[in-house]
C-alpha cells in the first residue's frame, strides 16, 4: 500500500479521503498496491467523521512515520502550509496541492526541493479545479510555443455572475450560494477582487514562459462593482460579463497579463460557460487552439484533481517530475499600452463630448435602462489613451472592456 497523509480535512481534504476510499477499485488498476490515507492532520477532531481514529494534531507525527510517501497539503494560505510542504519534501516525501496561493507565491523554490529530494511538488488541483490542465501543458503541450492562455479561471464569480444574470439573484444572495456549495475561499473577498484569478493566471503564465510571473505584477480588477444595469446592457449587446485571466506573448517575448471582468461575445466559447464551470483557452503554434473546459471547484472535482497526483507520485516513487518553471522573475510588457475597445457608461450631461472623444461607434441601451446615462462601446485604444480621456470627465460610472479575438 502506499501510504499517505492529508493535511486539512476541509472541502477539499475530505474530497480527496472519500474519493480514494470509494474509488480504490479504480485507483488499484493504474496503481495496483492500492493507496491508504493513514493520517489527516487538522486543529479540529470529528467525532462524527468515519475517519476520527486518522486524525492528528501533531504533523511531526507524519514526518516522522517512514512509511508515509505521499502528502496531500489541503490547507490553504501560505503558513503553516509553506513549512509542513518545504519539511516533507526535505525529506523526500512527494506533495500534492490544491493551494494555488502558495504555489503562486513559492511554486519555483519548492519545486527545486523537491528536485533536491528525488521526489515531486504536483499542482494540478490549483488552477482550473477537476479540469486536466497542468499536466497536460507540462507533459502534453512541452513541443509547443505556446503564445495564449486565457479564460473563467475561478468559479465562484463565475457562479455569481450567472446567478445574477439568468436568475435575478443579488451578489449576496449568489455568494451565499457559491459559499454552501463549497466553491468560495475562506475569505471570499479572494474570489469576489479577482485575487484568485489572478494567482491561476500567474502559475499558468510561469509555466508557459519558463520564469516566474508574480501575481503581484498583474493588474487585477474582480467584480464587486459589476451591477443589474451592466447585466442589461451586455444582454442588449448580445454578450456575456465574464472575469478572466489573460496572458499573451508579444512579439519581442514578454507577456501581457491581466485579470479583469471583460464583455465576451455570443459566438465566443467562453460565453457559454456558466455556473461553477471554468473554461481555459491555451494556443500552440502547432497545435493552434485548445480550450479545456470542466468543474473550476468543489469537493469532488478539486479532489479528483488532487488524487490524480497522488497516483502520479505513486507511480513515480523516487523519482522527480520535472516542471520547466525557474525562479528568474519575467518582466512582464507595459499594460499601459495594452489596447481594448470598452465599455462605458456616462452621465447624460457629459455623454456627447464622452461619445465624440471616446469614437463612440454606437450607442447601446435596453428596455429599462437607468435613467440620465449613456451607454457606449469607445473606438480600439490603449489603456493609456483610455486613462488620459477618462481624466476629462467626471461622471463615468462603468467601464469593461470587451475581449478581442
Ligand atoms: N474559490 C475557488 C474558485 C476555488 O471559486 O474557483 C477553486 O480554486
Amino acid at each position: 500500500m502506499i501510504q499517505m497523509a492529508v493535511l486539512g480535512f476541509g472541502t477539499v481534504g475530505g474530497g480527496v479521503v472519500e474519493l480514494i476510499d470509494r474509488n480504490q477499485e479504480v485507483i488499484r488498476k493504474t496503481v495496483p498496491q492500492g493507496i491508504h490515507v493513514k493520517y489527516i492532520l487538522d486543529l479540529r477532531d470529528f467525532p462524527d467523521s468515519p475517519y476520527n481514529d486518522r486524525v492528528t494534531h501533531d504533523y511531526q507525527d507524519i514526518l516522522d512515520d517512514e512509511e508515509i510517501t505521499v502528502i496531500c497539503e489541503t490547507m490553504g494560505g501560505k503558513e503553516p502550509a509553506y513549512t509542513f510542504t518545504k519539511k516533507a519534501l526535505e525529506r523526500g516525501i512527494s506533495v500534492c496541492t490544491s493551494n494555488k496561493e502558495l504555489v503562486a507565491a513559492h511554486g519555483p523554490e519548492l519545486l527545486q526541493v523537491a528536485k533536491a529530494n528525488n521526489c515531486s511538488y504536483l499542482f494540478e488541483a490549483s488552477v482550473g479545479g477537476g479540469i486536466p490542465l497542468i499536466r497536460p501543458i507540462n507533459a502534453c503541450l512541452t513541443q509547443e510555443d505556446i503564445t495564449e492562455v486565457f479564460g473563467i479561471l475561478n468559479g465562484t464569480t463565475n457562479y455569481i455572475l450567472t446567478r445574477m444574470e439568468k436568475n435575478g439573484l443579488s451578489f449576496e444572495e449568489a455568494l451565499k450560494e457559491a459559499q454552501q456549495k463549497g466553491y468560495a475561499e475562506r475569505n471570499p473577498e479572494a474570489d469576489v477582487e479577482g485575487h484568485d484569478a489572478c494567482r491561476k493566471i500567474a502559475i499558468l503564465s510561469s509555466l508557459i514562459s519558463g520564469k516566474t510571473v508574480r501575481y503581484e505584477d498583474i493588474p487585477c480588477e474582480g467584480i464587486s462593482r459589476i451591477t443589474t444595469a451592466d447585466f442589461g446592457y451586455a444582454r442588449a449587446m448580445k454578450m456575456a460579463i465574464k472575469l478572466l485571466g489573460v496572458s499573451r506573448k508579444s512579439q519581442d517575448g514578454s507577456l501581457s497579463v491581466r485579470t479583469a471582468p471583460f464583455l465576451v461575445r455570443e459566438d465566443h466559447p467562453l460565453h457559454s460557460v456558466q455556473g461553477v464551470f471554468n473554461g481555459v483557452f491555451v494556443h500552440g503554434n502547432m497545435v493552434d487552439d485548445l480550450m479545456f473546459y470542466g468543474r473550476g471547484a468543489g469537493k469532488f472535482p478539486t479532489a479528483s484533481a488532487v488524487v490524480s497526483d497522488v497516483m502520479e507520485c505513486a507511480k513515480n516513487i523516487g523519482r522527480n517530475i520535472s516542471f520547466n518553471w525557474s525562479d528568474e522573475i519575467m518582466t512582464l510588457s507595459d499594460k499601459a499600452e495594452d489596447s481594448y475597445r470598452y465599455f462605458v457608461r456616462v452621465d447624460d450631461s457629459e455623454a456627447a463630448v464622452a461619445a465624440y472623444t471616446f469614437k463612440a461607434a454606437n450607442k447601446v441601451s435596453f428596455e429599462g435602462a437607468p435613467d440620465g446615462e449613456t451607454a457606449f462601446v469607445t473606438a480600439n485604444m490603449t489603456e493609456k489613451e483610455f486613462a488620459e480621456i477618462a481624466k476629462s470627465f467626471k461622471t463615468i460610472k462603468q467601464c469593461i472592456r470587451l475581449l478581442q479575438d
